[in-house]
């Protein structure tokens, strides 16, 4: 999960980095109460958006009253910056910057370990500097065990060739920044510009954090910096319920358990629709995983049956661990839970451990909506005729 400035900005002071003050607001207005309350001489006003070069692309102003700030957001609220469009703007203390530096922690994955950059030429995108001069970009490798502790710090600030009478300063920064890569299970942790200001100060300018989404659980707080307007409503629902499942346009619904069977029925609905009128294609990837509850295959079910494009859907379930007469009392239970709302023709394909108790309970079930296929090759080119055959809209039905 990427975050925006504003809230790199939050994590950074929480762990003591310094930034400027900063101010998040939605309109002009909230834009002018920032700068007031700020009551800096100088403010910069910019664009929340989740891509870099913002400051190229004009979002990045710098103003000096609230009436100011007022205009400037007027004119970043609303611009598309790389197809981001910009909904919020941080009004920012004005820092007076002597020299920009760059600085990142990552977790490199290919060295299966974490990796500093760092340049006393900041200010500049990451890639220019790296393809540009190579040579000014120094990479020191960390160890996850160590983390980046003071010694490996300094030996950061020495390899960018900071000056001898920054390197403490610089370096006592770093540590802290290292201290939120840990302590908030961050992928990346990126700061371009640290500046210098005027008085000496080193100062965290810009921020860009990436959250390690697999370890949210030890994190209660992060769910509340998950960005919610930006994401599909459906893919939203899914998340709440912990479920793997994509979007696509579509209008058959899938479910399955296994990624790779799922993406494989994905192929198989996608060729059998090809040569029907329409070309129904699949509406969505949902893995409900190996224990498939009734529960989760009710869940799955009513995220993919609230999809208005879904016309049928295709159930594709290899019984494993999970035996299919298990997976079938699942179908069964969650058709109970549906009730009124299983209004699309469903295709269920069972294979595995227990499939002829499985079957056998769903045949017994009788459900007016459940249709059973051999194979996953028939199972797919039911449900993509059954799309071709169901009217558009499941309240027309
Ligand atoms: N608070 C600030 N005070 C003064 N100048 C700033 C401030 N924040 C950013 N800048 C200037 O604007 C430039 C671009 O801003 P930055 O936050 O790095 O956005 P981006 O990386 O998206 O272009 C910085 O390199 C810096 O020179
Ligand atoms: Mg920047």
């Amino acid at each position: 999960m990427d975050l925006y400035e504003y809230q790199a900005r939050d994590l950074f002071e929480a762990h003591g980095v310094p930034v400027p003050a900063g101010i998040v607001a939605t309109t002009p207005a909230e834009a002018a109460d920032a700068a007031s309350r700020l009551g800096t001489p100088v403010m910069v006003v910019k664009a929340q958006v989740k891509t870099g070069g913002r400051g190229k692309a004009g979002g990045v102003k710098v103003v000096k009253s609230p009436e100011a700030a007022r205009e400037a957001a007027e004119k970043i609220l609303g611009m598309d910056i790389k197809g981001h469009v910009v909904r919020a703007v941080m009004v920012a203390e004005g820092i007076d910057i002597a020299e920009e530096y760059y600085f990142s922690l990552l977790v490199d994955r290919a060295e299966r370990n974490w990796l500093a950059m760092c340049s006393v030429q900041g200010g500049m995108d990451i890639e220019t500097l790296a393809a540009e001069h190579p040579e000014a970009l120094a990479r020191v490798s960390v160890d996850p065990r160590t983390g980046l502790d003071a010694a490996k710090a300094a030996e950061v600030v020495a390899a960018a060739g900071f000056r001898a009478e920054d390197r403490a300063k610089v370096a006592d920064v770093l540590v802290r920044l290292g201290e939120v890569f840990v302590a908030e299970d961050a992928t990346l942790v990126e700061v371009n510009p640290l500046v210098k200001t005027r008085e000496g100060r080193i100062v965290a300018a810009d921020g860009k954090v990436s959250l390690d989404a697999h370890a949210g659980f030890r994190h209660p707080d992060h769910a509340a910096l998950a960005d919610t307007t930006a994401a599909d409503p459906l893919e939203l629902a899914a998340a709440e319920r912990d479920l793997n499942y994509v979007k696509l346009d579509g209008v058959v619904g899938v479910i399955g358990n296994g990624a790779g069977l799922v993406m494989s029925t994905l192929d198989v609905v996608a060729a059998a629709g090809a040569d029907l009128p329409g070309s129904p294609s699949p509406a969505n990837f949902l893995d409900i995983g190996g224990g498939a509850s009734a529960q989760v295959m009710a869940d799955g079910l009513a995220i993919i049956l609230s999809d208005p494009q879904v016309r049928s859907v295709f159930v594709n379930v290899f019984g494993g661990i999970t035996a299919c007469d298990k997976v079938a009392n699942g179908i069964k239970q969650a058709l109970t839970m549906l009730g009124e709302r299983a209004t699309r023709p469903i295709v269920v394909r069972l294979d595995g451990n227990a499939v002829e108790e499985g079957r056998a309970i769903l045949t017994e079930l009788n459900h007016p909506q459940i249709r059973l296929a051999d194979t996953m090759d028939e199972g797919a080119r039911m449900a993509a005729e059954l799309a071709v055959e169901t009217p558009a809209s499941g309240r027309e039905a």
